[in-house]
């Protein structure tokens, strides 16, 4: 897993030093978590256990950035990539701290992985498994030239609305990458 660096962020390993703004910026965020497959931490100690899981996952070829800003060097997400190494398939994740919304942040920072994981490792397809509500998420990915391959009908349970919800699947392939 390389660094990556893109006009405004530096996309990196994460280390323990991490823990103050990771924790503040991004895990005990509640507005950011609504999406997320964790609840929001509520002690340093649940970040901490959850930098040591990355941590571990580095050992065993995982990729899991930290996104910090150049100007300020704020950790202010992150971003991960869960590989199925049989298709040449990668799943990204990505959230950033809610202060950082709407910023253009992670539509710069997906489109430096995209470059990554097509122009420097073996990957044929690029996925995001999207809520159909999450508009930001939605639109990010449109922003990335990923297209909707897939809507999986009422498989999403928000969890701060308890509402059902579509599924969406965004891909890209690297055939259709420029
Ligand atoms: C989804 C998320 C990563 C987007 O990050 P971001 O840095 O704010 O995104 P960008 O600024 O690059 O904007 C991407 C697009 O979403 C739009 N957008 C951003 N926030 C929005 C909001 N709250 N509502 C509607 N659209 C929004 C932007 O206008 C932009 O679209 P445009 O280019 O057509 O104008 C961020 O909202 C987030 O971390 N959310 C919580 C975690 C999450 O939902 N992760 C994704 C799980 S699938």
């Amino acid at each position: 897993m390389k660094n990556i660096e893109t006009q405004r962020l530096i996309l990196r390993k994460i280390n323990r030093n991490d823990l103050d703004q990771i924790y503040e910026n991004w895990a005990s965020d509640k507005i950011t978590n609504e999406y997320l497959t964790f609840k929001y931490h509520e002690t340093k100690e649940q970040t901490k256990k959850m930098i040591d899981f990355w941590l571990n996952r580095y050992d065993k070829g995982g990729y899991e950035w930290c996104v910090e800003l150049k100007e300020t060097h704020q950790v202010i997400g992150i971003i991960s990539g869960d590989t199925s190494y049989k298709y040449k398939c990668v799943e990204i994740s990505y959230s950033i701290g809610s202060k950082y919304f709407n910023k253009g942040y992670t539509t710069e920072a997906i489109r430096g992985v995209i470059d990554y994981f097509f122009g420097e490792c073996d990957f044929n397809v690029i996925e995001a498994v999207i809520p159909s509500k999450n508009i930001a998420s939605v639109k990010l990915a449109e922003n990335c030239n990923m297209k909707k391959e897939a809507v999986l009908k009422n498989r999403y349970k928000n969890k701060v609305t308890n509402e059902i919800n579509d599924l969406y699947i965004y891909s890209i392939f690297k055939e259709d990458y420029i």
